[in-house]
């Protein structure tokens, strides 16, 4: 591809214009105490993912006009056509030479930072910088490298609040994660199914793609007249049509992580809107083409939502955001995701998938985690409030869940796989999900009721709006108890055999 000129594939790793370390300090000449400017690292130095997020700065916004047209009728390949302007609003935390956005796929043709508009240019070779205002990307797909360096002049002082204006586009695909699960911009048939988790943000937006950088975000989704486009948050105005093309527009006002965006296109029609006891507006959208069982099947679950926000938000406190509602599309990713205020369903959604993904509302989307490392805080609370939910509702209590995990057999290969560092192709393996479950069970048997749950809202209230560890969580759950954990903690989320039954034979 013209634009990744200056980097052969697979040997970008060390390539000046991508160092992890961000080490290449351009100091101010000769003047004592005066600024360092320094490029902004191009990760956050999370280990599974070493190029999401990026350093040197805090994005607060990103408002994202998005013109898409989906792939033409069969036999078609599954390919659309983005043309884009994501305006970022970003504030330096350091005093910045250059800084990166994270951008997978697309070209950027137009940056402009505060107005003043640079140059595109090659990437430097290794060792070499390059003067001026200008900007380069890096497109590596073998080493999983994607990155768009900004270098703006004037500098950028620490505490500067800049804008930066990225136009850019080009043909969506069918993007997978480190795993070869698809996501990211997921062109489909009808439209687009947009899921982010882990690192996908980059495939649609540049990004600091890493929960630890939360932002708002507005959208305006201009696609082909009758196909209908769903973000997170609440319309932000009634759709306008001209030309044959429809502008969505929607507002996401609560800090939200990157792989929580979606902008998901397709043939939506909105079930009649509902809401909670509490007042959350819940807004629906099925895909017109579900099967008649899957619309029957998605329509009775979707229908519990209200109930579901009611036991949640009596456990874990208020539900956190401005609204709900869910997106159920006849394609499929493998798998359904919590997009914050608007998860999204795969073909179906059933009960128990719809109470997972309310329930990362509060567990991964409000308190994120804050390595990838950390997932099990996100998938064991997800499956865990399903256990509580399935007790509800006279289906099984949580210890029945439990013991139905714990009794079976399993291979040795199941038991070693430590959930509080799973690995980057782990993220999503089933022990994160039941034995994350399984300990947060047994740590509510371990510390008893009152603590466990007022544990859990200490959690959210400390850690809202933001992201956080596994030994943050420890350190929470020894404040409300008074007790040590290491030996709990050690024993669930990193021996590499099963837990003994010491802390579950309650019940
Ligand atoms: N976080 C999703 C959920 O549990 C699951 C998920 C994201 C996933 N990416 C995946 C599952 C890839 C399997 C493969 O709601
Ligand atoms: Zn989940």
């Amino acid at each position: 591809m013209r634009w990744t000129a200056g980097v052969r594939a697979g040997a970008a790793l060390t390539a000046a214009a991508v160092t992890v370390s961000g080490a290449a300090a351009v100091a101010a000449p000769g003047k004592p105490g005066s600024p360092r400017y320094q490029a902004g690292a191009p990760g956050v130095g999370d280990a599974y993912f070493p190029y999401a997020g990026n350093g040197g700065y805090d994005v607060g916004h990103y408002d994202l006009d998005l013109t898409y047209t989906p792939p033409g009728a069969a036999p078609a390949p599954l390919e659309g056509e983005m043309d884009a302007v994501a305006t970022i609003e970003l504030t330096a935390t350091r005093d910045l030479d250059r800084f990166n956005l994270d951008l997978r796929g697309l070209e950027a043709t137009a940056v402009t930072v505060d107005g003043t508009r640079l140059t595109a240019v090659d990437a430097p070779a290794a060792g070499r910088t390059v003067g001026g205002p200008v900007f380069w990307q890096v497109q590596d797909d073998d080493a999983r490298v994607w990155e768009l360096t900004v270098q703006p002049r004037p500098k950028l002082k620490a505490g500067t609040t800049v804008e930066v204006v990225v136009e850019y586009g080009g043909t969506t695909t069918r993007p997978t994660d480190v795993e070869g699960a698809l996501y990211g911009w997921v062109t489909t048939r009808d439209g687009s199914l947009v899921a982010n988790e882990p690192d996908g943000a980059m495939t649609w937006f540049p990004a600091s793609d890493h929960p630890t950088d939360k932002a708002t975000f507005s959208y305006e989704i201009t696609v082909p007249e009758g196909k209908v486009a769903v973000a997170n948050g609440l319309p932000a105005a009634e759709p306008v049509t001209a030309d044959g093309w429809t502008t969505w527009a929607w507002d996401a006002p609560d800090l939200q992580a990157t792989y929580l965006a979606t902008a998901s296109v397709g043939d939506f029609e909105q079930l009649p809107a509902s809401q909670s006891s509490s007042g959350v507006p819940i807004l629906d959208f099925l895909d017109t083409d579900l099967g008649a069982a899957g619309r029957a099947t998605s329509e009775a679950s979707l229908a519990r939502q209200p109930e579901m926000i009611d036991v949640f938000e009596d456990l874990f406190g208020d539900y956190p955001f401005v609204a709900y509602g869910s997106i159920v599309d006849d394609d499929s990713l493998g798998y359904a995701l919590e997009t914050q205020t608007r998860p999204v369903y795969s073909r179906q959604a059933s009960e128990g998938t719809v109470a997972h993904e309310l329930a990362h509302q509060w567990f991964g989307n409000a308190v994120s985690p804050q390595r990838w490392q950390d997932i099990w805080l996100n998938e064991g609370w997800a499956t865990y409030a399903t256990w509580i939910w399935n007790e509800h509702r006279g289906i099984r209590t949580a210890q029945e869940s439990y013991d139905s995990w714990y009794a079976p057999a399993r291979n040795d290969a199941y038991w070693a796989l430590p959930i509080g560092d799973p690995g980057p192709t782990g993220l999503f393996a089933g022990q994160v999900y039941n034995r994350g479950a399984a300990t947060l069970h047994a740590l509510r048997v371990e510390v008893g009721d009152e603590a466990f749950f007022a544990g859990a809202r200490l959690w959210l209230e400390r850690y809202d709006d933001s992201s956080a560890t596994s030994e943050d969580f420890q350190a929470v759950y020894e404040e409300v108890s008074g007790e040590d954990l290491d030996d709990f903690f050690d024993t669930w989320l990193y021996a590499d055999e099963k837990p003994p039954a010491t802390w579950t034979t309650g019940g």
